[in-house]
């Protein structure tokens, strides 16, 4: 007997929207993204009982013409795109023409909209099981209102947690979905009662009130790199900021999750503050649509890069770059600024604006991203090269005393500079270690016995695919089977690690994403005890010579003005504030 039969449209629907909409906060994505593609100015999110009685989001956009209102929740019905070369410039978040039609399939929606058209208002909802379109008073815009999600589907519904949850991943949802639009103004309501207002303001402002911190204590770098352009903030120091890991990653203004970015970023950081993964940041990358698939998941929170190495580069780079420009002297005389009025947020920050030169950027019309790397690192070596003014006094200038066994007075042409003393030694120390497993291999530790240890055909080619970089690492490692590795040393460093467990992990690595995270962190973990624990303790008598030695290597090491755990090493005092202490010239 026959048992195939086609699944009826609204099954379709109901299978479909499991993949979009598994709470409510993805409703609350899909309907504020339809929002930001409509033109609005103004949007807004009402919740109650955490969205799963009722959301509903209120624009003041485009709108939706009545004759396109019960389109709108048809499967596969969009405005956004006609056919898939479309793709390739296609700027809004929605393209699939699914959200809407998944979200009707699962709950009781709602749609009034007016568009800029004469005609009035009208409302789309179901009655008696079909869709019907009446007019109804409306301004400019659209309302979506989705009530009772999941109500006839008990099986879903048992999968909600508590209203309170519901309603903090609606809260991230709406966050991460509306940051990064800084031009537009944001509401996020909860039972009627306001809960956020974000107004238009510049995007370092809005990061800084998610970190709970001053807008002039942000970082804010811009730059273009080639066809990408490459946006981040961040706090100017880690230990200062109230609310902790605050990651926002965009890609072309949609919050994505990408292991590769987020590894990228998390490497950038090992590099100033090993060991720790709770730092905030804001990054956005924006690039041609031919570099980056967002087609990969119906949620569209998944891309795929073209090239996940060079993008990886551009992030690491640019932001371990703007880590070494950034570090020091914020911490200066605003620290000591007694008598400043508080300055504008605005005006404090950095940005740095890094335009290639037009002949090169041209070039990347083909968008080679070979090229694109090089051209990374091209523009790197300009930056540093301009950056190296030749001073008679140098910058930390000359040490006149040691204070309390813990800080190093020194004067320079501008005033006083004080040195933590444990902290810059730190960092000497880090940076130094870092640069020798640059120049060569790690250190190996030969095994007493070798462990064998059996791969998978494909990780035994990303072993021989990435042997040298495995010997640089420490590894002592061949292969003796067509799928059988003999690991016979490990790095001196890793003592006390599980060396087997380790190069597993580097294998994993290199597998997903080119690079060894893994490693790098534990490496960076390690180098950065070993120099805490080798670094001048308190209390330890210097003298001049020695103070004015580490003043210098200061000056010389990269991200200087930080220790490894992040706190400023140094801190200036200039005259001009020394005479404000003293009232003297009033
Ligand atoms: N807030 C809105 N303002 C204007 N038009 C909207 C809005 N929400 C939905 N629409 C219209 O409904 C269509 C279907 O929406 P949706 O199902 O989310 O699919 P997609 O966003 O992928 O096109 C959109 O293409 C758009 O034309
Ligand atoms: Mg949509």
């Amino acid at each position: 007997m026959a048992n195939i039969t086609h699944l009826s449209d609204l099954v379709i629907d109901q299978i479909a929207a499991g993949e979009i909409i598994d709470r409510p906060s993805s409703v609350v994505k899909e309907l504020l993204e339809n929002s930001i593609d409509s033109g609005a100015n103004m949007i807004s999110l009402n919740i109650n009982e955490g969205g799963i009685a009722r959301i509903e989001v209120c624009d003041n956009g485009r709108g939706i013409d009545h004759k396109d209102l019960p389109l709108s929740v048809a499967r596969h019905a969009t405005s956004k795109i006609k056919d898939i070369a479309d793709l390739n410039h296609c700027k809004t978040h929605g393209f699939r023409g699914e959200a809407l039609s998944s979200i009707s399939s699962v709950s009781e929606l709602k749609v009034i909209s007016k568009n800029g058209d004469n005609s009035g208002g009208y409302k789309l909802e179901k009655i008696d099981s079909k869709w019907t379109c009446s007019p109804s008073a409306a301004k400019k815009g659209t309302t979506v209102i989705v009530e009772d999600l999941f109500f006839k589907f008990p099986a879903r519904r048992k999968f909600l947690k508590t209203k309170a949850t519901e309603h903090a991943h609606c809260r991230n949802s709406f966050i991460k979905t509306s940051l990064v639009h800084n031009n537009i103004n944001w509401y996020f309501y909860s039972n009627g009662k306001e809960l956020i207002k974000m107004p238009e303001q510049l995007i370092h402002e809005r990061f800084a009130n998610l970190c709970g911190m001053e807008a002039n204590r942000i970082n804010h770098i811009k730059k273009t790199i080639g066809p990408v352009t490459f946006e981040a903030c961040f706090p100017f120091s880690e230990n200062e900021r109230k609310i902790k890991n605050n990651q926002f990653i965009y890609v072309n203004n949609r919050a994505i999750n990408n292991k590769t970015l987020m590894h990228a970023v998390n490497s950038a950081f090992d590099a100033i503050t090993h060991g720790k993964n709770d730092f905030n940041i804001f990054l956005s990358l924006k690039m041609p649509n031919q570099l980056v698939d967002f087609n990969v998941h119906p949620s569209k929170t998944e891309v795929r890069f073209k090239d996940n190495s060079a993008i990886y580069e551009i992030v690491t780079n640019s932001l371990r770059e703007s880590f070494k420009k950034c570090a020091g002297e914020m911490y200066t005389n605003e620290i000591f600024d007694i008598n400043a009025p508080k300055k504008n947020p605005t005006d404090n920050h950095l940005i740095n604006e890094v335009n290639l030169p037009k002949d090169k950027t041209s070039k990347q019309k083909k968008f080679n991203l070979q090229s694109l790397k090089n051209l990374t690192n091209e523009s790197f070596s300009e930056q540093s090269a301009s950056i190296s003014p030749i001073n008679k006094i140098p910058p930390l200038g000359y040490a006149l005393a040691q204070l309390h066994g813990i800080y190093i007075l020194a004067e320079n042409s501008t005033g006083l500079i004080i040195v933590d003393t444990h902290a810059a030694h730190e960092r000497i120390l880090f940076e130094n270690y870092k640069k020798n497993i640059g120049r060569g291999n790690l250190e190996i530790q030969k095994l007493i016995s070798p462990v064998l240890i059996q791969l998978s055909e494909d990780k035994i080619e990303v072993f021989i695919k990435n042997s040298s970089l495995i010997l640089k690492m420490g590894f002592d490692v061949i292969k003796i089977g067509s799928d059988v590795l003999s690991l016979r040393g490990v790095p001196d460093l890793t003592k006390n690690l599980d060396g087997e467990k380790l190069f597993l992990e580097i294998i994993e690595d290199l597998s997903a994403y080119g690079h060894a995270q893994g490693f790098d962190s534990r490496l960076m973990e390690l180098l950065g005890n070993l120099a805490c624990r080798s670094a001048i303790k308190a209390n330890r008598k210097m003298t001049i010579p020695e103070m004015n030695s580490l003043l210098r290597a200061m000056e010389k090491t990269d991200y200087g003005g930080k220790c490894n755990h992040g706190r400023p090493s140094w801190a200036e005092l200039n005259l001009e504030n020394i005479d404000k202490i003293f009232l003297r010239g009033r």
